[in-house]
């Protein structure tokens, strides 16, 4: 027997959340889980945008054969100069390959450090995205964390953060959220991000970037400072993005892996190689959802009414943000909720602990991530009081 000897796996702490949500037949209810944009509806909504991109593909399309290997026709140019900026790192090498969601981007970094920095570590902050370390966990690379977040200050602990960093080898890589950080929404400031830049260039070790979610923090452009502050101080890095969150096309599976080399030559090669990979994985590339975003980042009509979308879902999550916390302050006078406000991007991190966070799936039917990470742009009018409530009660429970 082969399956039947398989001891079944539990439901993926995250994703797993929705199933176990839909399935609740509860009410109300509240979906703070899974980070997926949802407007005041609740619904994850398929972009104008996109819209119009596909009537225009649907209408051009000829065929359906294959892409190349690393992607769709320009969509690798495209992506790249959204995620550094038109124009960076001239003189330099780089390369861009389509992969299955931001994911599938950090599985080919993965891949690419496993076969090519033999017994080097890959270390992540603590916290980060339940999904990073086994990532390169099955990979069969050694995990390392090193110190990010700050229970106290709520935010970002960076003279941790940097002693630590300073302390990892040259052949180490060294994962870093670029904004937006998944699941503490603590990001480093600029000062943070120049430490970690001369540290970086000092120690030598390799940085890969996942940037998951540009213009969900303070705006496109901005959101890659800090990253480009870094990527100004090395030679080389990985660039994981994805166009999930900022073009809401999660299921499409979109993302790219971006080779940042000192020279063409350099890049050209490390493409060769991820190419070899992409091969044994997916075979090639998908064409739809990269073809999507490829129309949208060329045409300047769509490109500027994706911005002025993807500005009223930054807007929408600031205003939820900020209506949490003032919602919980006004619950549970005398404690400080500012920090709520401060926090970047689509996740807040309440400080609920994991007995709170079960406490609110169990009775209230209220959902959210361990750790105490809620979606902030899962809070709705039709059931904001109430979840503002069910939190406010949890906390004044303790435990
Ligand atoms: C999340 O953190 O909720 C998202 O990145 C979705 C996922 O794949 O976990």
């Amino acid at each position: 027997m082969f399956f039947d000897a398989m001891p079944e796996a539990p439901a993926d702490p995250i994703l797993g959340l929705t199933g176990a949500y839909k399935a609740d037949p509860r009410t109300p209810k509240a979906n703070l889980g899974v980070g997926v944009f949802m407007d005041e509806s609740g619904r994850t909504p398929v972009l104008a945008c996109v819209k119009e991109a596909e009537a225009r593909l649907a209408a051009a399309e000829t065929t359906k054969t294959y892409a190349p290997i690393a992607g769709v026709e320009g969509f690798g140019e495209a992506a790249r100069a959204l995620a550094l900026g038109e124009g960076w790192g001239a003189g330099r090498g780089l390369e861009t390959v389509q992969t299955p969601g931001g994911t599938g981007a950090l599985r080919l970094g993965g891949e690419l450090l496993k076969r090519f920095r033999g017994g080097g570590r890959v270390w992540l902050p603590k916290p980060t995205w339940g999904n990073h370390a086994a990532i390169f966990r099955a990979l069969g690379l050694e995990v390392r964390e090193y110190p990010y977040y700050s229970a106290e200050t709520r935010g970002v602990d960076a003279e941790a953060m940097v002693a630590a960093l300073d302390a990892v080898e040259a052949g180490d890589t060294v994962l870093l959220h670029a904004c937006c950080h998944n699941p503490t929404g603590a990001d480093p400031d600029a000062a943070a991000w120049a430490r970690v830049a001369e540290c970086a260039e000092r120690r030598g070790w390799l940085p890969f970037f996942d940037f998951a979610y540009q213009g969900f923090g303070d705006g496109v452009e901005e959101d890659r400072a800090g990253m480009l502050a870094v990527l100004g101080r090395v030679e080389e890095a990985l660039v994981a993005t994805s166009f999930s969150k900022n073009m809401g096309l999660y299921g499409e599976r979109v993302g790219a892996l971006t080779l940042v080399a000192g020279t063409a030559r350099a890049a050209a090669a490390a493409l060769s190689q991820a190419k070899r990979i992409v091969r044994v994985l997916h075979s090639n590339a998908c064409i739809h959802g990269a073809s999507i975003a490829r129309e949208i980042l060329r045409d300047a009509e769509l490109r500027a009414s994706w911005r002025a979308e993807l500005d009223a879902m930054r807007g929408r999550i600031a205003g939820n943000r900020k209506a949490l916390a003032e919602g919980l302050a006004a619950r549970c006078p005398g404690v400080d909720f500012g920090f709520l406000a401060k926090q970047k991007g689509m996740f807040s991190y309440t400080g609920l602990t994991d007995a709170q966070v079960e406490w609110l799936r169990n009775e209230r039917a209220v959902y959210m991530v361990k750790g105490g990470r809620v979606n902030v742009a899962g809070l709705l009018p039709a059931t904001f009081e109430y979840a503002c409530d069910a939190m406010a009660e949890a906390i004044r429970r303790g435990g």
